[in-house]
């Protein structure tokens, strides 16, 4: 965004700044408005799908006949040259040529001369700049696909090593029952599934070509768009010319898909500042993973997830800005779709570094298996155990929940956990209650019993473990 107080004043020996579109007008834009409208401040982010875009519709032109082959191959080597230019650092972005298209093109026709104004026969900046976008976030939905991957796949390597690892599971932050810790991480990585599954699904309505709407209506040349979407990837090419142009749903897709991804990242960061903490010591996070203070000489803070927590906040912020940006606007394309680039990048480029952030601290985690077991022993974890053991002796549910509520009571005033009361104490509360009532209220005995699909008995994990991976490694 260029403030008031930015407005850059015209040198006289400024770079020259002929508008592509100056035929209809009388005086040169004011400078302000030249800045204010200006987006290649930030659409210079597209060039290299602006480029592809721009040799897949000269090749088209020659192909049905609008461009010679040569006048072709005069303006795909101009534009292999500009992006040589562009990559090198030698490349002066005007902002008076407004955005990264005319920029290009107006290049293309410094370089190559006359035959550089043919490029735009039959196209608009408003079907280009749909085809650009939709080419980039192409892009990053699959490199955000393959950091999510490698994840997933890091949570997968760490759950099978603590399938077995002991920790308190919770419901209202209070102990509940004992889990597996593996089993929570695979929890973590379902969450993750979903989100792999959304974009990859979003990935489909993305990948449609818009080029050959032309400025609204189409075009009265005899385009091969089908040849055009070919060459770019593109599954499909958009049917209708003015919704081509027009909407950015598939954007907003995306970043409904990226909120949800945050925030389970989110809730994963919540989870590892608790258990990072003192008070929970669950999991150490290795210091390169963490950041001192600078007063307090003790501290290790827990950044990295404190701070993608953080960042789901932008991302959140992204998606509600391209929502209400689109709400008001009438068919066709208006100018507040340049508007959509800031938010869309932003997203990307936090989703991109949070998953690198998290795929590269979640196999250094180091769980404190003892400490973890201890938690899972407070609180009466395994009480709902007890109350099982009896309705398997033949106790209606609800009666059983009452005699251990009234163990739980008893245990608490003692100070102690119910596998640590002797049996003829427990007794007293039930005469159904054996020796072998010891088994249930071990951790390890609570977990082995949820031995159903789903469940967080060890081999049941294993189970879903084995499931994910073979899913990973699926083509
Ligand atoms: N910079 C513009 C954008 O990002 C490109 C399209 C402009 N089209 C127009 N008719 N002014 O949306």
């Amino acid at each position: 965004m260029i403030r008031a107080d930015d407005t850059p004043a015209p040198q006289p020996n400024d770079p020259p700044t002929h508008k592509l579109w100056g035929g209809r007008f009388d005086e040169p834009t004011d400078a302000f408005v030249e800045a204010f409208t200006a987006s290649v401040g930030f659409d210079h982010r597209l060039y290299r799908e602006d480029i592809a875009g721009s040799m897949a519709h000269a090749r088209m032109l020659a192909r049905v006949g609008v461009l010679t082959d040569a006048e072709c191959a005069q303006i795909v080597k101009g534009l292999q040259d500009i992006q040589l230019d562009i990559e090198r650092g030698d490349f002066a972005w005007i902002v008076a040529f407004e955005d990264v298209h005319m920029n290009i093109e107006a290049r293309l026709i410094d370089r190559i001369g006359e035959v550089g104004k043919k490029l735009h026969t039959g196209r608009s900046r408003n079907d280009q700049v749909a085809t650009d976008v939709r080419l980039h976030l192409r892009g990053a939905i699959d490199r955000i696909g393959q950091e999510l991957t490698r994840l997933r796949l890091g949570l997968v390597e760490l759950a099978e090593r603590e399938a077995d690892t002991v920790m308190p599971g919770f419901t209202h932050l209070q102990v509940a029952q004992p889990i597996s810790f593996g089993h929570h991480l695979m929890a973590w990585y379902e969450m993750l599934t979903r989100d792999a599954e959304r974009l990859k699904e979003t990935r489909a309505r993305v990948n449609v070509l818009p080029l050959g709407s032309a400025a609204l209506a189409g075009t009265s040349y005899p385009l091969d768009r089908a040849f055009v979407a070919e060459q770019l990837g593109f599954d499909r090419i958009s049917r209708n010319s003015l919704d081509a142009v027009a909407d950015r749903d598939f954007a907003i897709e995306f970043l409904a898909d990226a909120a949800l991804l945050m925030m389970h990242l989110s809730r994963m960061s919540e989870e590892l500042i608790l258990w990072t903490s003192a008070q929970f010591g669950f999991v150490r996070l290795p210091d390169r993973f963490c950041t001192g203070s600078s007063i307090m000489p003790q501290k290790k803070n827990p950044d990295v997830p404190e701070l993608v927590r953080g960042k789901t906040g932008r991302v959140y912020g992204d998606l509600f800005s391209l929502l209400t940006l689109m709400k008001g606007q009438p068919l066709a394309y208006n100018k507040d779709n340049q508007e959509d680039k800031e938010p869309l990048f932003d997203a990307i480029d936090t989703v991109l570094g949070s998953l690198r952030a998290f795929a590269d601290m979640i196999p250094a985690l180091e769980p404190d298996r003892a400490r973890m077991r201890a938690a899972a022993c407070q609180g009466f974890a395994t009480a709902t155990d007890l109350a099982d053991y009896l309705v398997r002796q033949g106790v209606a549910f609800r009666d059983a929940h009452e005699i251990v509520g009234k163990a739980v009571r008893h245990a608490q005033n003692a100070g102690c956990d119910l596998a640590d009361l002797p049996l003829a104490t427990l007794q007293q509360f039930s005469g159904k209650i054996a020796e072998d009532v010891f088994a249930v209220l071990t951790p390890e005995g609570s977990l082995a019993a949820r031995d159903l699909p789903g469940g967080t008995a060890p081999n049941q994990v294993r189970a879903q473990i084995a499931a994910a991976k073979a899913a990973l490694t699926a083509p």
